[in-house]
């Protein structure tokens, strides 16, 4: 086994050792190549923390003022890409730490007074997660806005519903766009939970077991905008329930983004030809020159399975784990940072994709005009003379069936043909049988009826704030 030829005091936490740390172990146990990301949350906590210490006597003012301005250059240092980390110093913790040390000697080896890696790390992942929740609750608004302008423009255009992928019942365009709308703000909603959920500070929980200095964990947690802290020490320093709440949320959005990136992949295809993403959008192929390739639909469709996968990384990490911190734990880190870079990047390229995309509203309307997609409309015609549902529901599917061998539609037929079906078919049939007239029957609340979809876009525009 190679060892690095360093003294055990040559780590922060190298007292009882007299061994240097193997080089493999070293490189196999680092963290800082992903947790350097944390670093403007490290230093905002260790602001807090130390700014606590001082009120309570731990600290001195001059320490206090000596280990701000150090944490402030450091910062400084970072954000200029002019601070080195190094991977021997493991995290991001430990090389802020000891660059502060470095600086200004021994006011900063005080600054971890009564606390520990276990809850600075929780603390770290926390107001990062905070802030993610933030920026994805924005990139939601900007899709869930899209959608109603992308709604509102098509008011009135009809395009056929699917179920099983076979065409179904006629639909408002809108319709279709606002049923994304709801998706993308029950994905708000969760979002906004999980935020509320993660916002207690697990400060001062120390190690595990709380501490035993004078530490004020309300007043950090005040001084870092969480709304509380946490009630019990052991739960918090082995609790990562929120990044798996946060992961699973970022899950259910990125399904929604799949959903509708198939079906754009779909209606992008010569089969369906329902719309035209421009070529700003698209790719070509480099054997086949007629070709323009959906790519960014697909992408993001694949990307699904990232995010996914990183849920199934957190909640495979946390079964079975003991209480309370076990170095597990760090493992919890990269695969929330895939899965935030993931749904950021996919919902930001999908806010735009639907403003460089135009349905083909005429390609769209005639496809309602085949599938007898009235069928429905002609059942409830004769639920509306009394017939029994199930009887109408028999009736309509022999007309049907006759439409399917003759090749015709159920709007072409005469009233003599209707008839043979059920006498009780008269003349007023082609109101419903009308591809508008049967959608716009339907103003049920939550259906496709041009008045419920026109009120639906008013409400969403009124929610966004762009009435
Ligand atoms: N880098 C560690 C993590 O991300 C910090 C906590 C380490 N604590 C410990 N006792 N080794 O989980």
């Amino acid at each position: 086994m190679t060892k690095e030829n360093n003294s055990g005091s040559g780590k922060m936490w190298g007292g009882r050792f007299s061994e240097g740390t193997a080089a493999s172990v070293e490189a196999f146990s680092a963290s800082i190549h992903y947790d350097a990301r944390l670093y403007k949350y490290d230093i905002a906590g260790s602001k807090a923390h130390a700014a606590m210490l001082s009120a309570n006597g731990v600290l001195t003012s001059e320490e206090l003022k000596a280990i701000t301005d150090g944490l402030s250059a450091i910062e400084k240092e970072i954000d200029a890409g002019r601070f080195e980390f190094k991977r021997e110093l493991e995290d991001v913790h430990m090389n802020i730490e000891k660059a502060l040390i470095d600086r200004i000697g021994p006011a900063g080896a005080k600054l971890h007074s009564g606390r520990s890696r276990n809850d600075q790390v929780a603390v770290d992942f926390k107001l990062y997660l905070r802030d993610q929740c933030d920026h994805i609750i924005e990139l939601l608004d900007a899709v869930r806005k899209s959608f109603v302008i992308v709604a509102r423009k098509y008011l009135g255009h009809l395009m056929p519903g699917y179920t099983h992928l076979q065409r179904a019942q006629p639909v408002q365009i809108a319709h279709h766009m606002l049923a994304y709308y709801e998706m993308f703000s029950r994905d708000r909603e969760r979002m906004v939970d999980c935020r509320k959920r993660l916002n207690l500070s697990p400060l001062g929980c120390a190690a595990m077991a709380g501490s035993g200095l004078p530490i004020d964990r309300a007043m950090t947690a005040s001084a870092l905008g969480f709304d509380g802290v946490t009630a019990n020490s052991m739960d918090t320093s082995g609790d990562r329930d929120y990044a798996i709440e946060f992961a699973s949320t970022c899950t259910i959005i990125q399904l929604h983004l799949s959903r509708l990136s198939e079906e754009l992949v779909l209606w992008s295809s010569q089969e369906f030809d329902f719309v035209n993403i421009s070529d700003t959008f698209c790719t070509g192929s480099s054997i086949m020159p007629q070709k323009k390739n959906p790519d960014i639909p697909e992408l993001i469709r694949g990307k699904s399975g990232r995010v996914v996968g990183s849920l199934m990384t957190l909640i495979t990490l946390v079964k079975g784990l003991p209480l309370t911190y076990n170095r597990d734990l760090q493992e919890s880190q990269e695969p929330v940072y895939d899965a935030v870079d993931t749904v950021t990047a996919s919902l930001s390229i999908m806010a735009e994709l639907l403003f460089n995309m135009s349905f083909k509203t005429d390609k769209m309307a005639q496809a309602t005009q085949s599938g007898c997609m009235t069928a429905t409309d002609l059942a409830d015609y004769l639920v509306m003379k009394n017939v029994p549902f199930r009887e109408a529901h028999g009736i309509v599917g022999r007309a049907v069936a006759f439409c399917i061998t003759n090749g015709r539609e159920l709007p072409d037929l005469t009233l003599e043909e209707l008839s043979q079906f059920s006498p009780t078919i008269g003349k007023d049939v082609y109101k419903v049988l009308n591809i508008e007239g049967s959608v716009n029957s339907r103003i049920s609340a939550g259906g496709t009826g041009l008045v419920r979809v026109e009120e639906a876009v008013i409400a969403a525009e009124k929610q966004l704030g762009i009435a």
